[in-house]
C-alpha cells in the first residue's frame, strides 16, 4: 500500500517549463525521463553549433519555444515551436539558433551532442535535471 506522499511522487508530471527553468547555459543537453533505451532531453541553445554527424543513430529535434534551423550540406529545414524533425543516422547536421531556442532532443542513451567530432561544445552525457 502506498502512501499519499509516495503515489505522489510516483506519479509526478514531468513539466518541461519548469526543468527548462533550472538551468541557463546553451549547449548543454539535460535528461528528463527514459524510455526504454531512448532518453528525453531539454537544451537552450544559441548561436551556431559545429558540423557533426551520428554514426549508429537517428536523432530528433522538437522545438518547444523560439526558432531553430538545422544545417545540412545541401540544404535546411526550419523549425517553430511545435514542430519536429528527425536527422538520420550519419546525415552531417549543424543546429543553427539567432535567438535562444528551447528543444527538446529524443536519442538513445550515450549519443553524445557532437557525434564524432569532439571538441570544447562536446556536452557531459547523461546529466540528469
Ligand atoms: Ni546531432
Amino acid at each position: 500500500m502506498h502512501t499519499e506522499s509516495s503515489s505522489q511522487a510516483r506519479y509526478k508530471a514531468i513539466n518541461l517549463a519548469e526543468k527548462l527553468s533550472l538551468f541557463s547555459e546553451h549547449w548543454t543537453p539535460k535528461v528528463v525521463a527514459q524510455m526504454n533505451d531512448y532518453q528525453f532531453k531539454v537544451v537552450k541553445i544559441q548561436g551556431d553549433f559545429v558540423w557533426h554527424s551520428h554514426a549508429d543513430t537517428d536523432e530528433t529535434f522538437i522545438v518547444l519555444e523560439g526558432q531553430l534551423r538545422i544545417d545540412f550540406r545541401d540544404g535546411a529545414v526550419l523549425l517553430s515551436a511545435g514542430e519536429l524533425y528527425v536527422v538520420r543516422k550519419g546525415v552531417e547536421h549543424k543546429p543553427y539558433a539567432e535567438h535562444e531556442v528551447k528543444l527538446m532532443l529524443i536519442e538513445p542513451t550515450g549519443v553524445l551532442n557532437t557525434g564524432a567530432e569532439g571538441g570544447d561544445r562536446t556536452a557531459q552525457n547523461d546529466v540528469w535535471i
